[in-house]
């Protein structure tokens, strides 16, 4: 079949009804303030910036921008939690984490259409996998707050003190969760700060938390942007930063708390490696390929965006992925039918801009599939590089959107060298019926998660996190208790 013929076929195979999701049953305030001691508290200085939905640029919601004043109360707010929090039972804990999950469960619906409204992803998304991750990782550690002895044997675990975490805009609940749940489940009190595009799942994450009668000070939420998350990072009265977010970020921090006792741990970029063998099952990669890069619009630490595939089954696995392309819906988040919805904000939209641009400079051959992109609003089409190498700025800077570039390989040594040759190490993908394949080439690919033909998948008991400059520290299982502990 000719190539223009099999894309008509595509497109008119796929006719989908508009499939909106109900805005009718959540609740958004005009406005929000600080959630500080047990209670929703206007900040010092009187600030408030606008939140907008990036899908159509209308303003949501206004939301408190915290100052050194507001971050001075909700420390000592925190500080006086920890001496009653800290004492209480395992058991008693735990009681408190299996309720805030269980009200997480019971508004699923209302979380998934704001955390789709604030940020731009696909309600397919948020609904399936973000608000049901977040409800799993509070109910995973409710069940360790009772068991750290066990899982530290002979070592009386002590919690940390008071711990400041700053989270980014790609995981909005889901990132508030990994930090707040072990948190709690070892006996910590919080200062969480959401990202300033996204924070409107952590103000009602806020409400359920104020819902399940947890002593006031435990967790305070405070809004604002980079120089709120600095305010966190240089207070004296924290005992540990967690951070996840750009490696740029990453170092200041590093820089910021140099020479003080803080512990800190980072979660920062990457540029996974995605690596399909010729003995694959071609069509489950290609499904795989597309998750990888085109997951929540590319915005993912981990994501696949440096695809290998072995040169004997290159064009077909690039045809077939062309095709499969033709057939992604861009567009509304909040229709049920999206794959790739909005771009998070209009700064990301230029970054991934700016690269597309480099990589045509640089004389990498694009393809993009013909979408209609809505007028208003932050988008980008799914786009791929071809005729690249590793010298190329696309292939190895973190561009955090829906671009993926395609090289080549032909032995399992090269492309192992090829994917471990980057200043990240966070994932990377194989795909091949092969078992003896997958282990070897697991053991030598430098990430923290590598997985085996499949992608971007999530547990609350699976450990994630970096090598080199991805940062350091684990978050989820037995592992991400560690960080929030100390063994005396
Ligand atoms: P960012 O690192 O600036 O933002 C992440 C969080 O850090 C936000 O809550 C922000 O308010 C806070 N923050 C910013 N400056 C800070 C400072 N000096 N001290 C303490 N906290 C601070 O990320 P940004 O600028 O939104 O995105 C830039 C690039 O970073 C993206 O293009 C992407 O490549 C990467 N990124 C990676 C993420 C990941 O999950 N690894 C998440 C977000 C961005
Ligand atoms: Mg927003």
């Amino acid at each position: 079949m000719q190539k223009k013929e099999t894309k008509k076929l595509f497109k008119s195979s796929w006719n989908y009804s508009e499939a909106p999701e109900s805005i009718s049953h959540i609740q958004i305030q005009k406005k929000y303030d600080l959630y500080i001691d047990g209670k929703f508290t206007k900040p010092v200085k009187g600030k408030y910036f606008d939140t907008i939905n990036p899908a159509n640029e209308e303003i949501i919601s206004s939301v408190a921008e915290a100052t050194i004043e507001d971050i001075d109360v909700a420390v000592k707010a925190a500080r006086k939690a920890f001496t009653g929090w800290s004492k209480l039972s395992g058991k008693e804990r735990g009681k408190y984490i299996f309720r805030i999950a269980r009200l997480i469960q019971e508004r699923a619906r209302e979380f998934a259409v704001i955390e789709s409204m604030d940020g731009g992803k696909p309600i397919r998304e948020s609904r399936d996998i973000d608000i049901p991750l977040s409800a799993n990782h509070f109910f995973y550690y409710a069940g360790w707050a009772d068991k750290l002895e066990y899982a530290f044997p002979n070592k009386e675990p002590k919690p940390v003190g008071v711990v400041g975490q700053i989270i980014p805009w790609n995981f909005p609940l889901l990132m508030a969760a990994w930090k707040i749940a072990p948190a709690l489940a070892t006996g910590n009190t919080i200062i969480l700060k959401p990202a300033e595009t996204t924070p409107l799942t952590a103000l009602k994450l806020a409400e359920v938390i104020q819902l399940s009668g947890l002593p006031k000070g435990v967790v305070n939420i405070v809004t604002g942007a980079g120089k709120t998350g600095a305010d966190i990072v240089n207070h004296p009265g924290i005992n540990k930063i967690a951070f996840t977010g750009s490696t740029e970020v990453g170092r200041y921090i590093a820089k910021a708390i140099a020479g003080t006792d803080k512990k800190v741990t980072l979660e920062l970029g990457g540029k996974g490696a995605n690596i399909i063998f010729e003995d694959a099952a071609i069509d489950q990669a290609v499904e795989g390929i597309i998750n990888a890069i085109f997951f929540n619009q590319g915005h993912v630490c981990c994501a696949g965006s440096r695809l290998f595939v072995q040169e004997s089954v290159a064009d077909k696995v690039i045809q077939k992925l062309k095709d499969r392309m033709e057939n992604l819906i861009v567009g509304d988040p909040l229709d049920k039918n999206t794959d790739i919805g909005a771009i998070n904000s209009k700064k990301q939209l230029e970054t991934i801009e700016n690269y597309i641009n480099i990589g045509l400079k640089e004389g990498g051959e694009i393809y993009q599939p013909d979408c209609k992109l809505p007028k208003k609003g932050n988008w980008c089409a799914p786009t791929l590089f071809l005729n690249v190498s590793q010298s190329h700025k696309i292939v190895q800077e973190e561009i955090f959107g829906p671009v993926l570039t395609i090289q080549t390989f032909r032995t399992i040594n090269e492309v192992i060298e090829k994917a471990n040759n980057t200043p990240y190490g966070l994932s990377a993908g194989v795909w091949t019926q092969n078992g003896a394949k997958i282990f070897h080439s697991t053991q030598k690919l430098a990430a923290g998660v590598v997985w085996a033909n499949t992608f971007n998948k999530f547990d609350a008991a699976s450990p994630f996190g970096g090598y080199k400059e991805s940062g350091f520290g684990r978050e989820g299982g037995l592992h991400g208790l560690k960080p929030y502990l100390k063994f005396e």
